[in-house]
């Protein structure tokens, strides 16, 4: 028997890297899960390997940036799946560049994906969440917390999936819907960990400020994310949970000047 036998897991940006990871480990324990983001082929290719290893999967190629297609993928999850029980929001965009030389266009694309498409998909998903009972679970980052050079449009963005995590779980919490956000540190094997370090810097020993001396796997941001959709977590909501073997404790926001200065 799986800890998710006869769930419902929705994921936004679940279709590679930290996302794509939680949402294979929930499906492992029984959870049936519909997952969209941008490229169809990357959709096609979770689907099959969710199908895999759950009972059912299903997919949409979306947008979280409009509205009204996000709002198709969630009434399409609701015909094949029912009322969904966890929802996984963690589509996002991110470059290096300093404050100064990002256009208009630059900084609205990460704000619109990161911040407003948690909007877009938090409010979508809304009619279709099983009431009570549901979770949401926000995928942030240090950067909502830590000023880093080369990141201020995603810093901006991040602080405001935490502020909207916040305010989601106050409105929401009377209907027995929990909204909560995690915080991954740096995950070996990802995206986002290629964007901001290169090769170079992450074979010298990038994980000597991590206090707990590793970076992350994806298995570490799996397990919080089952936990914070299981019973044992019933009265948690509107928190920011870090798993980032203790970064914040030691942050080093000038670490990205190091790679804009070559
Ligand atoms: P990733 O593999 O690039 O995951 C991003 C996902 O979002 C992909 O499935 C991507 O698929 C989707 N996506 C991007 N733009 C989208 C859009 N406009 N509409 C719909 N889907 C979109 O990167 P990752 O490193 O695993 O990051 C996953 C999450 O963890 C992000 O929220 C990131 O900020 C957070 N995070 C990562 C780290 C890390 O160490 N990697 C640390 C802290 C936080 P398509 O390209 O098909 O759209
Ligand atoms: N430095 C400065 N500006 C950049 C940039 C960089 N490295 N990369 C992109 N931009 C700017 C572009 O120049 C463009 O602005 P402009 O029209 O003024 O020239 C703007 O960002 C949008 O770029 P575009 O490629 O058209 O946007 P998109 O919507 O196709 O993609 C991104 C959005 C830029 C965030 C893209 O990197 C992406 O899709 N990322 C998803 C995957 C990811 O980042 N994963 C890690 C998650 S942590």
């Amino acid at each position: 028997m799986g800890k998710f036998d006869g769930k419902v897991l929705a994921v936004a940006g679940g279709t590679s890297g930290i996302n794509l990871g939680v949402a294979k480990h929930f499906a492992a324990e029984g959870a049936k899960v519909f997952t969209f983001s941008r490229d169809p082929e990357k959709v096609e290719a979770a689907v099959e390997a969710l199908r895999a290893i759950g009972p059912a999967a299903e997919g949409m190629s979306v947008d979280v940036r409009d509205y009204a297609s996000v709002e198709a993928a969630f009434a399409r999850c609701a015909e094949v799946f029912g009322p969904i029980d966890t929802l996984l929001s963690g589509a996002a965009g991110n470059f290096v560049a300093k404050a100064a030389d990002i256009s208009s266009n630059g900084f609205r694309a990460v704000m619109e994906i990161d911040l407003l498409g948690t909007h877009h998909v938090m409010r979508a998903a809304g009619p279709h969440l099983r009431r009570p009972g549901a979770n949401i679970i926000n995928v942030t980052a240090p950067q909502a917390q830590v000023a880093m050079v080369g990141q201020a449009h995603v810093c901006a963005a991040k602080a405001g999936v935490d502020m909207l995590t916040r305010a989601y779980a106050l409105e929401w919490g009377p209907e027995g819907i929990r909204v909560n956000a995690v915080s991954p540190g740096p995950i070996a094997d990802t995206e986002g960990v290629r964007r901001l370090m290169s090769a170079e810097r992450l074979a010298q020993n990038e994980q000597s400020h991590i206090p707990l001396r590793r970076m992350g796997v994806i298995e570490d941001v799996a397990e919080l994310c089952a936990f914070l959709a299981s019973d044992a977590a019933s009265w948690i909501t509107g928190t920011v949970i870090p798993v980032d073997g203790g970064l914040l404790l030691n942050p080093t926001p000038h670490r990205m000047a190091e790679m804009l200065e070559g």
